[in-house]
């Protein structure tokens, strides 16, 4: 039996499918390298470059392989293009997403991992974010998950078909072969180690003014192979016979932005330029995880908690792949 990963050339999902694969499990690949990178896979796993709204390729993989669980990883997950193109979003991130789940339910394979997000949250209410806080996207990639969740739990009553629908916070670090190569980059880290690479002049820091101790915007920061490990945890959890449940990924204690650009400054030796700039709309002072459930649920215990072991292994990978995959 093979487990089938979407998305499985991203950032995240090529972590999981190394990890798998070290647990001996079989792993078929499906991603149309719309972001991804061939080289991020193994040559030797199976890989069909397609899209996931592919019926007939779907159907094809299914056919040829016998699969028991799908871990959905594939979507777009620009927030702010989200704003500007609601279609793409909402087409790729559910519609496709529903025809992934119809030929999967068609052919009997009812165990769904799916990548879902701390922005189906919203603006919070209280912090750290539990599953119970209620969802209110702030954006169209924010509701375009949050749609995927709710049909997820509508397939389970009337399909049967068993989910973990994992909320992730920031996702960051890298293994030893596989690291963040998105373009373009959006994210914090990596962002920061482009300016100690020189690949960049300075990093911003948008608003110094929260209600912070130091006055920037708090994260929750978790490394890939903690994300991934938690994947192979909810495999087994369903694989098992566990029930359908929505569960957060984070640490539970954040970093600031002037704590992440500090940490890399020790890591990596270099000054870092950092220029305050004014807050972006929509970006609340406090993001971070309550993550009870993950351990409770699925015996989930991070190894890599602390920023500066995340920040080391992402800059270790972008030393020995300054041009990132290419
Ligand atoms: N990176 C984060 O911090 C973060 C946080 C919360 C949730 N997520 C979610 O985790 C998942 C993985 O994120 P990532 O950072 O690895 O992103 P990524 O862009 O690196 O990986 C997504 C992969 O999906 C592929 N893809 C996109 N649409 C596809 C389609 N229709 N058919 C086939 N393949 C398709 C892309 O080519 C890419 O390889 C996404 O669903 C994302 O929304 C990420």
């Amino acid at each position: 039996m093979a487990i089938l990963v979407t998305g499985g050339a991203g950032y995240i999902g090529s972590v999981a499918v190394e990890d798998l694969r070290k647990q001996n499990e079989s792993v078929v690949v499906l991603d149309n390298l719309a972001y991804g990178h061939r080289q991020a896979i193994d040559s030797s796993v199976a890989f069909y470059e397609g899209d996931i709204g592919d019926e007939s390729l779907v159907k094809a993989i299914l056919s040829e392989h016998e699969i028991e669980a799908c871990m959905h990883f594939s979507a777009f997950a620009y927030v702010g293009e989200s704003v500007e193109k609601p279609k793409i979003y909402y087409k790729n991130n559910f519609v496709q997403t529903l025809k992934l789940l119809d030929v999967l339910i068609e052919n009997d394979v009812k165990k769904f991992i799916f990548s879902s997000t701390c922005a189906t949250y919203g603006e919070p209410q209280y912090v750290p974010i539990d599953e119970k806080h209620p969802q209110s996207p702030t954006s169209p990639y924010g509701w375009s998950k949050f749609m995927v969740e709710r049909a997820l739990a509508d397939y389970d009553a009337a399909y049967n078909l068993k989910y973990v629908a994992l909320r992730y916070f920031n996702a960051c670090g890298a293994s030893e072969t596989c690291g963040e190569d998105h373009n373009p980059e959006t994210h914090l880290i990596p962002l920061v180690l482009f300016a100690a690479q020189g690949k960049r002049d300075s990093i911003s820091i948008f608003g110094d003014d929260y209600p912070t101790p130091d006055g920037t915007a708090i994260r929750d920061y978790i490394h890939i192979s903690d994300l991934s490990q938690a994947h192979l945890l909810a495999f087994e959890y369903l694989r098992k016979g566990g029930d359908s449940e929505f569960v957060n990924l984070g640490n539970g204690s954040g970093y600031s932005v002037k704590e992440v650009v500090e940490a890399a400054r020790k890591i990596t030796g270099e000054k870092i330029e950092a220029k305050i700039a004014p807050r972006r709309a929509g970006d609340p002072s406090r993001l971070v995880a309550d993550a009870k459930k993950a351990r409770e649920v699925l015996g989930w215990n991070p190894q890599f908690p602390e920023i500066e072991r995340i920040i080391e292994s992402a800059w270790a990978w972008h030393s020995a792949n300054p041009e990132g995959y290419e």
